[in-house]
């Protein structure tokens, strides 16, 4: 088991990383005296493989922990499920001892984050992240919330988990598609901020798709690492944090362009990272060597490009409806090095389709 703190002040809290560690999470709550009673929130999906598990550890800890199971699906991250999920803590009459804990992809840990956020005014929070974004990423910051029709992720708040428990097993039953969107977001830490770890993914690669838990517990380990020093540096998003948004502003456009169906958000991240090395390239930015070698990792990343009969110009409208418009001037994450990243909304504008069009060749 490895472990590492996301340095907050009073509000710290350790992230720990193992493998077929879910039985003992019940010990460990108990140990770090999070709550006196727990919600698990999960989704059908992930109940089917770990619900039970969960629910075990933390009887054998003797804990008392009730479950409340929603539909999978980015679609139910709403309004409407999180009411349903308040309603039956109230039912259970849960109240400000009890703890939440998260189950689940991103959508379940914003989901139930932000109803720990929120339910009295706030209750605790732990993170047990079960794909490989969520483990990388989402579990990771603070950030809760749910959508709104008229746009993602509308509706939230800041709410630190206690702690974060992260068993790389849970990913043996996530759907390869799944672990390249986790990859992505890997690559992205790498390439804004080490290196070193990017030279550690070109060579274990291959072990990381296979699955290979000590590859898997060293990235993840870093990356939640880079992720912890990011979000203590900058805990409510600026300078430092928008660093993260490194092949998210062509990403974001992608996805929007496919109506949020054709591409999931990893795979969006993955060609938008690659139209941005391109800019950062043609802004004389990135050496052509090291534009090479970073396509070269990307495109090692196995993804179908999934947005075939797209417009060019449909996806830059999207970009232009980016929230990162700021005074009219879209800026954009752009790489100096590999393992260094820069914003600026300094960049050849006239280059963005031919860039499009190279991410999605
Ligand atoms: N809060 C943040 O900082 C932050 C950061 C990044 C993304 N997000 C949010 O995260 C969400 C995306 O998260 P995601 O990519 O994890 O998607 P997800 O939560 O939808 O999970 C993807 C799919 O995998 C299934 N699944 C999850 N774990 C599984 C397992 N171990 N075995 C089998 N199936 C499993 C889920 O049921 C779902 O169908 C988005 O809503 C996004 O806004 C939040
Ligand atoms: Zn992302």
């Amino acid at each position: 088991m490895e472990t590492l703190k996301v340095d907050l002040g009073s509000r710290s809290y350790p992230i720990f990383i193992g493998t077929d560690s879910l039985a003992q999470l019940g010990e460990l709550l108990k140990l770090y005296k999070v709550g006196e009673r727990f919600v698990v929130i999960t989704n059908a999906a992930v109940d089917r493989h770990y619900g039970e598990k969960i629910l075990a550890s933390l009887e054998a800890a003797r804990l008392r922990a009730d479950k409340i199971v929603v539909a999978d699906g980015e679609r139910h991250k709403n309004l409407k499920t999180y009411e349903r999920i308040l309603s039956e803590m109230l039912r259970l009459h849960c109240d400000r001892q009890t703890a939440v804990i998260a189950l689940g992809g991103g959508v379940i840990g914003d989901l139930a984050g932000f109803v720990a956020a929120t339910f009295m005014r706030g209750i605790e929070l732990v993170q047990a992240p079960t794909t490989l974004l969520a483990q990388v990423d989402a579990s990771i910051g603070g950030k809760t919330g749910v959508n709104h029709p008229l746009g993602k992720n509308m509706i939230g708040a800041f709410h630190q988990p206690r702690l974060v428990w992260i068993d790389t097993a849970t990913l043996t039953t996530l759907p390869p598609r799944e672990i390249v969107c986790g990859l992505a977001e890997i690559a992205k830490h790498a390439l804004i901020r080490d290196r070193r770890y990017f030279e550690f993914l070109e060579t274990r690669l291959p072990d990381l798709l296979r699955l290979d838990h000590e590859a898997l517990i060293k990235a993840i380990h870093r990356s939640c690492e880079i992720k912890a020093e990011i979000v203590a540096q900058d805990e409510r998003e600026s300078a430092q944090r928008a660093l993260l948004n490194f092949g998210h502003t062509i990403g974001h456009a992608l996805e929007a362009a496919g109506g949020f169906r054709r591409l999931r958000h990893g795979e969006a991240v993955l060609l938008g990272m690659l139209a941005e090395a391109y800019l950062s390239c043609e802004a004389d930015l990135l050496a052509g060597d090291a534009f090479t070698r970073i396509e070269n990792f990307l495109k090692r990343i196995p993804q179908k490009r999934r947005l075939e009969g797209i417009p060019i110009s449909l996806v830059e409208q999207c970009m232009a409806f980016d929230k990162k418009v700021k005074h009219g001037q879209l800026r954009l994450v752009l790489l100096r090095d590999i393992g260094e990243a820069m914003v600026t909304s300094d960049w050849p504008r006239e280059k963005l389709p031919r860039a499009i069009e190279y991410a999605l060749s």
